[in-house]
């Protein structure tokens, strides 16, 4: 079974009954803890159900999982599909014909033994007695003895591949050919967790002593606002997580929000027309600024996520409005808008490896639509002497500087400005952080004036 046919044979079909029901499960266990335990009985049930939904219905790996995850049900996840490729393609070439679209949970759960003997350094007869036994909560009893031939011939060395789409392969080799090599093998790489201090709730080295006390190790990185933890661990563990003295933020995220918040001045009306979960919004707001703020978000539900976030952090200082930026109006223009647009998120892959699997290049070329209708209306709400940065979390040049040039080719009033940020590298019209950094996931940013 190919990864395409995998991919497209059982997309859109009906939610399994068996993950609705886990569905309900761990929804009513969320509401009861706040973390998991490092292990849990149904783990491999679990990441197989998950999995099943990313493969089959193309749902983003965010929206899957829950927060009563375990730490190896996540890594068995993210595994899966960081290493989706390499672990396919040598379960493939040991079943003797693909299974059933209706059998994709079986699968996934081919996935997730083939992780944990290739990857995980699970002990095998741990690792292959404990998979097939979770055919049973799948509903799949039939599948034991499948999973265990499977598994007891897999190899145990993985096979040597960069685990990326043929199409983006080539984007990436065509548009990076230096740091191809380096880019391809960072994507693999498990991001670090990052945090930006709330600086309207605490100064950066109060929050930093907290950290010290509660033992935990930690870098600076540019901003006196930003730490990198040492290990990740769930936010909601960390001090100070309910009294909002921090949001988890990409230090290459953060360093978009200074080059935005350095544009501004007491009184500075500000649109930030593509605004949740709120996390650039919210840096500039903790500025120390008096700024008249408001956020657009064509979400509604993610719309309510910003305000959850909101409160949490203590801002109030917005207005929130669900609206579709491509289209909407305003009489009184503003000194400065961000316009950090939806995009394929290929600057992410190491937090989101679920986009290497189900995002094509035609999604690409529909966002790079998107973004251009984005820079035109937002364009008017800008006031002559005012600002506009653009910035997406990708990788591609298509829907970064590409973009950009076409939007200043059509509009005379519009000027590129210079940019610097402390990592990364310039482009043509703006500049380009990529995850070789470590530090920082693939941003793109460009800043652009418009004429008084
Ligand atoms: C990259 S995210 C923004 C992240 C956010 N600025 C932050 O720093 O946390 C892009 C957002 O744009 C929203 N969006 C997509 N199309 C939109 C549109 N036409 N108008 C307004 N928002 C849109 C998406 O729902 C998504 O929440």
């Amino acid at each position: 079974m190919t990864p395409d046919r995998l991919a497209t044979s059982s997309r859109r079909t009906a939610k399994p009954k068996v993950t609705q029901q886990a569905d309900v499960e761990a929804k009513s266990a969320a509401r009861r803890h706040s973390t998991a335990k490092a292990v849990q009985p149904n783990d491999r049930a679990t990441a197989a159900r998950r999995l099943c939904r990313v493969l089959g219905r193309g749902d983003s790996l965010d929206s899957v999982l829950r927060r009563t995850e375990s730490p190896f049900c996540l890594e068995l996840i993210h595994g899966c599909l960081r290493h989706y490729f390499s672990l396919s393609a040598a379960l493939d070439a040991l079943l003797e014909r693909p299974l059933r679209a209706k059998d994709l949970n079986v699968y996934c759960l081919l996935l997730v033994g083939a992780h944990q003997l290739q990857r995980m350094g699970v002990p095998a007869h741990a690792a292959v007695n404990e998979t097939v036994a979770a055919v049973r909560p799948l509903g799949k009893p039939w599948a034991a003895g499948l999973v265990n031939g499977v598994l007891r011939r897999l190899p145990r060395t993985p096979m040597a591949m960069d685990e990326h789409p043929p199409w983006l392969r080539q984007k990436i080799q065509d548009q990076h050919p230096q740091q191809a090599r380096a880019l391809l093998a960072a994507n693999n790489e498990r991001a670090p967790m990052s945090l930006r201090v709330n600086r309207s709730r605490m100064a950066p080295e109060q929050f930093q002593q907290a950290l010290r006390r509660a033992g935990l190790g930690f870098a600076g990185a540019w901003l006196p606002e930003s730490i990198i933890l040492d290990k990740p661990q769930p936010a909601e563990t960390l001090p100070g997580f309910e009294q909002g003295w921090f949001s988890v933020q990409d230090v290459g995220a953060q360093l978009v929000g200074d080059l935005a918040r350095k544009q501004l001045r007491n009184g500075s009306r500000v649109l930030d027309a593509c605004a949740a979960p709120g996390g650039k919004l919210f840096h500039l707001l903790e500025s120390r600024l008096e700024l008249e703020a408001v956020a657009l978000e064509a979400s509604s539900r993610r719309l309510a996520v910003l305000e959850k976030i909101a409160q949490r952090l203590g801002h109030r200082q917005f207005k929130a409005l669900a609206a579709d930026a491509t289209r909407w109006d305003c009489r009184r223009p503003f000194d400065f808008v961000l316009v950090d647009a939806p995009c394929s998120g290929t600057g992410t892959l190491r937090r989101n490896p679920d986009i290497k699997v189900n995002r094509t290049a035609a999604q690409v070329a529909q966002a790079t639509l998107l973004q251009e209708r984005l820079l035109k209306n937002l364009w008017r709400m800008v006031r002559p002497g005012g600002n506009l940065l653009y910035c997406t979390c990708s990788m591609l040049a298509e829907e970064n500087d590409q973009v950009v040039d076409a939007f200043i080719q059509a509009s005379a009033d519009a000027q590129p400005r210079r940019i610097t940020l402390p990592t990364g590298q310039a482009t043509r019209l703006g500049w380009q952080m990529l995850p070789t950094e470590r530090a920082t996931d693939g941003f793109y940013t460009a800043l652009i004036a418009k004429q008084p």
